[in-house]
C-alpha cells in the first residue's frame, strides 16, 4: 500500500489557486473542499472553480464535498474531471445510486464518516467506493486539533478493507501534520489529506515530501 499525500487547498491563498497547485508537484492529488453553509458552517467554493483549476493543473483532484445534497451535486464533479469525488454519508439520501453513478463517470468513489459517525453500518457499502475518508476533525474549518479518538476506528476500518480485498484506499482528513500522521499510518490510513501543515509551510513541497516520509517510517 502506498503512500499517498493529498494537500487541501482550504488552506492555500484562493486567489492564486494555479500557484498553489504548482507549487506541490510532487503531491498524488489535490483536495479540494466544497462546502455549502448547510452540512458545515463554512462555505468555500463549488463547480465553477473545480472547472477552472481542472484547467490549470495535471494533478489529479479529490473533491471533498461537505454539501447537503451530494446526490444532486456528486455526479457533475465527475463529469467535469474530478478523479476522485467523496460524498459524506451522513448527508447521502441515495448512496448507492450516487457512488455508481461517480464511478460511471470515470471518477473514483469516496464515501466520508464524520468522527462520531461509527464504519461498521457502512460495510454494506463497501463494494460501491473506491476509498473511505474518516474525518479526524469535525468537518468545516481547516487548522483544528486532530482528534485521537479517531485511531481506533482507522484500524478497525482498515480490518474490515482488508476482509473486503484490501483495494479500497483509507483516507484521514483533518488535523494531519507531522506530529499526527504517523499514528494514522500506523492505525492503517494510507491516503493524507494535510492543508495546514502543507500550505502554511514557507516550502510547500517540502512539507509534501516531509509528510510522505513521516508516512511511510
Ligand atoms: C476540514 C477539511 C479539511 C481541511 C484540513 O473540514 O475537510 O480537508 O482542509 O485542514 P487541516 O489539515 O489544516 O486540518
Ligand atoms: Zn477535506
Amino acid at each position: 500500500m502506498a503512500v499517498q499525500i493529498s494537500p487541501s487547498i482550504l488552506s492555500a491563498d484562493f486567489a492564486r489557486l494555479a500557484d498553489e497547485a504548482a507549487a506541490v508537484p510532487n503531491a498524488d492529488w489535490l483536495h479540494v473542499d466544497v462546502m455549502d453553509n448547510h452540512f458545515v458552517p463554512n462555505l468555500t467554493l463549488g463547480l465553477p472553480i473545480v472547472e477552472s483549476l481542472l484547467k490549470a493543473t495535471s494533478t489529479p483532484l479529490d473533491c471533498h464535498l461537505m454539501i447537503e445534497d451530494p446526490d444532486r451535486w456528486a455526479p457533475q464533479y465527475a463529469e467535469a474531471g474530478a478523479g476522485s469525488v467523496t460524498i459524506h454519508a451522513e448527508a447521502a439520501k441515495a448512496p448507492v445510486r450516487t457512488l455508481r453513478q461517480i464511478r460511471k463517470l470515470g471518477a473514483r468513489s469516496g464515501l466520508a464518516l464524520n468522527p462520531a459517525t461509527a464504519v461498521e453500518p457502512y460495510e454494506g457499502l463497501f463494494g460501491e467506493i473506491d476509498m473511505l475518508l474518516l474525518m479526524t476533525v469535525e468537518p468545516g474549518f481547516g487548522g483544528q486539533k486532530f482528534l485521537d479518538m479517531v485511531l481506533p476506528k482507522i484500524r478497525r476500518a482498515r480490518e474490515l478493507i482488508q476482509r473486503h480485498g484490501g483495494q479500497i484506499w483509507l483516507q484521514v482528513d483533518g488535523g494531519v501534520a507531522a506530529d499526527t500522521i504517523e499514528r494514522c499510518a500506523d492505525a492503517g490510513a494510507d491516503v493524507f489529506v494535510a492543508g495546514s501543515a502543507v500550505f502554511g509551510a514557507d516550502d510547500r513541497a517540502a512539507a509534501v515530501d516531509a509528510l510522505r516520509a513521516a508516512a511511510t517510517r
